[in-house]
């Protein structure tokens, strides 16, 4: 993790990525997005860490094989016990410097000891501008998805 609280993920994706369409199977991005977060998350806590919910999960643009993926997963906000990360996810040409942006969202996880009980993590203060909104718009998706867990328990009956 960098002094902005950035860690970041750098591979090719390789043939075995790929789906019967020809291009990266989207459960493998969502791996990948996994992985790179879990880093960010036991670097921030110095602990064992599991994923509690991924948010806004967004596929804008197809990658393929042979691409430069970099993936960026950055702590925006922390609860008592959670930590919510921003990751993107680029991919380009190797032998070029352009990429664009493939796919984004925001994913929690939380700290936990060796019995599994929930441990509280340092506190994540926003300095820049940046930093702030993207805190807000975390804050936004965390009561999103929370309202969305307390529908399917209260509307839908999934327990
Ligand atoms: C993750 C787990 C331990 C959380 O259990 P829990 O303590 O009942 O969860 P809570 O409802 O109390 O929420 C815990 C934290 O997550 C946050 N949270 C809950 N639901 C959330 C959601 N949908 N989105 C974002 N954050 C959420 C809460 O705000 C709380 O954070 P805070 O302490 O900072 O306020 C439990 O659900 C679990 O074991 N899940 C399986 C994990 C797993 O197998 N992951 C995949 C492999 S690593």
């Amino acid at each position: 993790m960098n002094k902005n609280n950035i860690v970041e993920f750098c591979f090719l994706a390789e043939p075995t990525d790929v789906n019967f369409g020809g291009k990266v199977h989207g459960g493998m991005v969502m791996k990948w997005i996994d992985q790179a977060s879990y880093a960010c998350a036991a670097q921030w806590s110095k602990r064992y860490c599991v994923t509690v919910s991924a948010n806004g999960i967004r596929f804008i643009r197809p990658i393929l094989v042979g691409q430069m993926i970099s993936i960026n997963a950055r702590i925006v906000h922390t609860g008592k016990t959670s930590m919510h990360i921003y990751v993107v996810v680029r991919a380009g040409d190797p032998k070029e410097s352009k990429t664009v942006v493939t796919n984004r969202c925001f994913i929690t996880f939380m700290a936990i000891d060796e019995s599994g009980y929930p441990i509280k993590v340092p506190v994540f203060i926003p300095e820049s501008q940046e930093d702030k909104l993207l805190e807000e718009v975390a804050e936004e998706a965390k009561n999103f998805a929370k309202a969305l867990d307390k529908d399917f328990e209260t509307k839908l009956g999934w327990k």
